[in-house]
C-alpha cells in the first residue's frame, strides 16, 4: 500500500513535471505512446532490441555476488594478505570493470545477489549490490538464490524491492495465474531497427525462481522448479513460437530462448571434462529430485541455453539433447571461491543474419565466454552455444534403420 502511494505520488509528479513544459521528458521514456510515466511504470514496456549497425545484443551474467553491507564486509577466500583491502566495495568495481570493457545491451543477475544473513538491511544491500546497473543506466534484471532472502526482506519482499528499482525489467510474477515462488518472467528482444523484424521477439529470455530449499521433510536439499512455473514456461514458449512462425512475416523456426535462474539442474551432472568446456572443481548442488524442467524445455523446442549460478566453483557449459546447459561461476569476493581463481562473470552475444536483401534477419549464432576479474580482464573459454539450423531441427534421416 505504502509502496503504491508512493509510486502514484511519482507518477503525479512526474506528469506535473511534464506539463510544466520540460523540454525532455520524464527520464526512462522509451519511443512507445506512454510518453507521460516515469521508468518505474514503464519499464515493463522497455523494449530490449539488437543494435541496427552491430546487429548483435550482448548480455552480462553476474551470478552469486553474495553483497552484504558494502566495505564493512569482508572477502572470503582471496589469498591472506589481500584480506586488510578487500571487501564488497571489489565486486562493484568488478562489476564497473567488466561492463566498461564488455559494454553489454543488458544484465542478468542470477541470483544470491545478497548475502542475507550478513546484511544489516537487505534493502541497502539490494541497493548497493544493483548500484553500477542502476548509476549507468544499463536495463537490467534479476531472479532470487537461496540466500537473498536470509535477511531483513522475505522472498517476496526481495523481488519486491527489485523490481521497484531503477532501469531493472525485473518483474515479480506473471499477473492472473497462481505461480510458485517470486520473479518468474519473461523478456522479448525485438530485431534490428529499421530491419523486418524490428517489432518481433528474436530472441526470448526467460527469468525462473529456483526456489530455496524443500520444504518437504521426506526431501532434504535445496528447492526446485515447481510444475506451476513450468506449465507457465511451455505456455509463454507456445505462444511466443506461435507470434513468431505465424502471421506477418512468418518465420521457419522457432526464436532462440535463454533461460536464467539459480540453482542448476541434475542434468548438470551428466558432464565430465571430456564433453563441457570451462571447469567443475566442485559437487553439482541442485535439489535431491528431479522435477523434470529440463524435459519441459526440450519438449518446448525454444530453449537453446540455460545460465545459472549456485556452485561457485564451477563455470563450464556442457551440451545435452540441444541444450547447453552453463554456469556463470562465482562473481562477488563475499562469496565463497577459492584463491588464486579469479572471480568471473559470464558474457553472451547473439547475433543476427544478413538477409537476401541486405538486411538485418533473425538470430543467426549465440556464443559466449568469461571474463575474469585479473590484472588484464582475461577473456577465456569463448565457444559457440548455438547456430542457427545446427540443432533443435527435424530433419527426415537420410539413413534406414
Ligand atoms: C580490492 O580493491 C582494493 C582497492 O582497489 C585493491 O587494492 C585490492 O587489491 C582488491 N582486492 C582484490 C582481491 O582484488
Ligand atoms: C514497427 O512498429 C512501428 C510502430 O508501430 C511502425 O512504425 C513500424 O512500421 C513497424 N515496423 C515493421 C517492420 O513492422
Ligand atoms: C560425457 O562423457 C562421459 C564419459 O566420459 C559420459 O559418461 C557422459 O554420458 C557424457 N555426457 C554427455 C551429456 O554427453
Amino acid at each position: 500500500m505504502i509502496r503504491l502511494s508512493i509510486l502514484l505520488l511519482f507518477v503525479l509528479a512526474a506528469i506535473a513535471e511534464w506539463q510544466e513544459g520540460s523540454s525532455d521528458p520524464p527520464r526512462g521514456v522509451g519511443t512507445g505512446g506512454a510518453a507521460i510515466l516515469p521508468a518505474a511504470v514503464l519499464a515493463g514496456a522497455r523494449r530490449l532490441r539488437f543494435g541496427s549497425k552491430s546487429g548483435e545484443f550482448k548480455i552480462l551474467q553476474v551470478a552469486d555476488m553474495h553483497y552484504a553491507d558494502g566495505k564493512e564486509t569482508g572477502c572470503l577466500d582471496v589469498f591472506p594478505d589481500q584480506l586488510s583491502t578487500c571487501s564488497d566495495l571489489n565486486t562493484t568495481a568488478f562489476i564497473y570493470r567488466v561492463i566498461r570493457h564488455e559494454n553489454p545491451d543488458f544484465i542478468v543477475f542470477t541470483g544470491d545477489n545478497i548475502f542475507g544473513i550478513d546484511s544489516k538491511d537487505a534493502s541497502k544491500s539490494l541497493n548497493a549490490a544493483f548500484e553500477p546497473a542502476v548509476a549507468l543506466k544499463l536495463p537490467w534484471a534479476a531472479v532470487i538464490g537461496n540466500h537473498d532472502q536470509e535477511g531483513t526482506l522475505s522472498r517476496e519482499g526481495v523481488m519486491q524491492h527489485i523490481v521497484g528499482m531503477d532501469h531493472t525489467l525485473s518483474q515479480l510474477n506473471p499477473t492472473g495465474i497462481e505461480i510458485d515462488g517470486f520473479g518468474n518472467y519473461n523478456l522479448e528482444v525485438r530485431g534490428a531497427e529499421g530491419s523486418a523484424l524490428a517489432n518481433k521477439s528474436v530472441l526470448n529470455l526467460y527469468f525462473l525462481d529456483s526456489g530455496d530449499y524443500s520444504t518437504v521433510p521426506a526431501i532434504p536439499g535445496y528447492g526446485w522448479i515447481k510444475p506451476s512455473q513450468q506449465v507457465w514456461f511451455q505456455k509463454t514458449s507456445s505462444r511466443l513460437q506461435k507470434e513468431y512462425m505465424r502471421g506477418a512475416l512468418q518465420q521457419k523456426d522457432p526464436a532462440p530462448g535463454l533461460v536464467y535462474f539459480h540453482i542448476p539442474l541434475p542434468e548438470f551432472s551428466y558432464f565430465d571434462a571430456s564433453n563441457f568446456t570451462g571447469v567443475k572443481q566442485e559437487g553439482i548442488s541442485s535439489a535431491s529430485i528431479n522435477s523434470g524442467f529440463f524435459a519441459t524445455l526440450v519438449e518446448a523446442g525454444d530453449a537453446k541455453a540455460v545460465f545459472t549460478g549456485h556452485d561457485h566453483l564451477n563455470d563450464f557449459c556442457g551440451k545435452l539433447i540441444g541444450i547447453q546447459l552453463c554456469y556463470a561461476g562465482g562473481f562477488g569476493y563475499h562469496a565463497y571461491g577459492k584463491a588464486g581463481w579469479s572471480r568471473r562473470a559470464r558474457v553472451v552475444s547473439a547475433s543476427l543474419e544478413k538477409t537476401l536483401s541486405g538486411e538485418w534477419g533473425g538470430v543467426k549464432s549465440i556464443k559466449t565466454w568469461k571474463r575474469l576479474d585479473d590484472e588484464h580482464l582475461s577473456t577465456i573459454d569463448t565457444q559457440v552455444l548455438w547456430i542457427k539450423g545446427s540443432t533443435g531441427r527435424r530433419r527426415k534421416s537420410t539413413v534406414p534403420n
